[in-house]
């Protein structure tokens, strides 16, 4: 999914030019963006520690309809999920989660299914170790009967790591952060997915149902310009890290949805004709040229059921929100 940028401090792609740390992955994937004809940034550079807190006010404004509708599911529908997941008591399972967050929808499955009698160990995997020790301490308070094995790195390498474990697995990816890959980035990251998985595997995916127009681009242009300054905050980082010289008055944000194609787009448009320099590097801006930020794909049984083809994976079974805007999916490895 939608995996963040490794952490700078984590990583060893630096270079150093004599002032200050230069990330040379982010640097050649700016670059390269807006050379393409339809201008682009890569949205994995999102969250940085404005970023991140930019997106956790997005998570609650009125008009993200998208984390409640799921916690709806996981608070209020939480013995529904269960059976529709079909899990085998006399089994240990291993429940792992690709990018866990706060876990604060999560932590209601985790007690839900300790209470039912299932005996499972948890390992959220997730890039940031900042986010797991915050995780774990959480659920070391809200449920201490809970074994947490958190990893942390690469998901498709963590989960290479527990495949010689036999024990069955489920695996959490939720948020519908699969929607921010396009359709074939999609099959391809639940291909990758398959290829960790053995035969009998769970995969609980949560994705945001396609929908009217009225309730979806108000959720990616809200009132208050929250996602506006989580758009432009990236540009404040490029600045800030690749020696750029944007000026994010100059630009102003666009989401864009249809519901006949299900696929709601962010965009920075260019307010008038200008030169931005990055690193050494002129690129010139029409008044009204676009600069491409993030896809978030609406889905339904027929985009999944394409998504999934050739992957050796199907759907089993799925559940939605009280309202229908939201479905957590129940696919399985053949
Ligand atoms: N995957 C979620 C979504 O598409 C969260 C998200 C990612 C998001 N990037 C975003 C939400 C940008 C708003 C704006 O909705």
């Amino acid at each position: 999914m939608p995996q963040k940028e490794t952490h700078a401090a984590e990583d060893s792609n630096d270079l150093k030019p004599g002032s200050g740390i230069l990330n040379k992955a982010f640097l050649s994937d700016v670059l390269e963006g807006l050379h393409h004809p339809q201008k682009t940034l890569p949205s994995k550079y999102f969250y940085d520690d404005k970023g991140s807190e930019l997106f956790r006010s997005i998570m609650a404004l009125p008009e993200y309809y998208l984390t409640r509708a799921e916690m709806d599911i996981f608070r209020n529908k939480t013995t529904e999920l269960i059976a529709t997941l079909s899990l085998d008591k006399s089994k240990d399972y291993n429940l792992v989660e690709l990018g866990p967050g706060d876990g604060t929808k999560t932590e209601h499955l985790l007690k839900e299914l300790l209470a039912q009698g299932y005996t499972y160990d948890y390992l959220p995997i997730d890039i940031s170790q900042h986010a797991l020790n915050g995780l774990v301490n959480m659920l070391a308070e809200t449920v201490p009967a809970l074994t947490v094995k958190p990893l942390q790195g690469d998901y498709f390498i963590k989960l290479g790591t527990i495949r010689s474990d036999q024990r069955p697995k489920v695996v959490l990816v939720l948020g519908s952060n699969i929607g921010n890959l396009s359709d074939q980035e999609a099959a391809a990251f639940i291909d990758q997915l398959s290829a960790n998985l053995n035969p009998g595997d769970k995969i609980l995916l949560g994705v945001d149902l396609v929908k009217p127009q009225a309730i979806v681009l108000p959720a990616y242009s809200d009132a208050q310009g929250v996602t506006a300054a989580f758009n432009l905050n990236l540009l404040d980082r490029i600045n800030r890290e690749l020696g750029g010289n944007f000026d994010r008055s100059q630009f102003e944000h666009l989401a864009t949805y249809e519901e006949s194609e299900g696929v709601a787009r962010s965009y920075l448009v260019s307010k008038t004709e200008q030169t931005v320099t990055i690193y050494g590097q002129a690129f010139h801006f029409d008044a009204g040229e676009s600069i491409h930020m993030e896809i978030s794909r609406k889905y339904n049984d027929t985009v999944i059921n394409e998504i999934l083809s050739n992957t050796g994976i199907h759907i089993q079974s799925r559940i939605m929100d009280s309202r229908q805007f939201f479905a957590d999916y129940v696919l399985v490895r053949s």
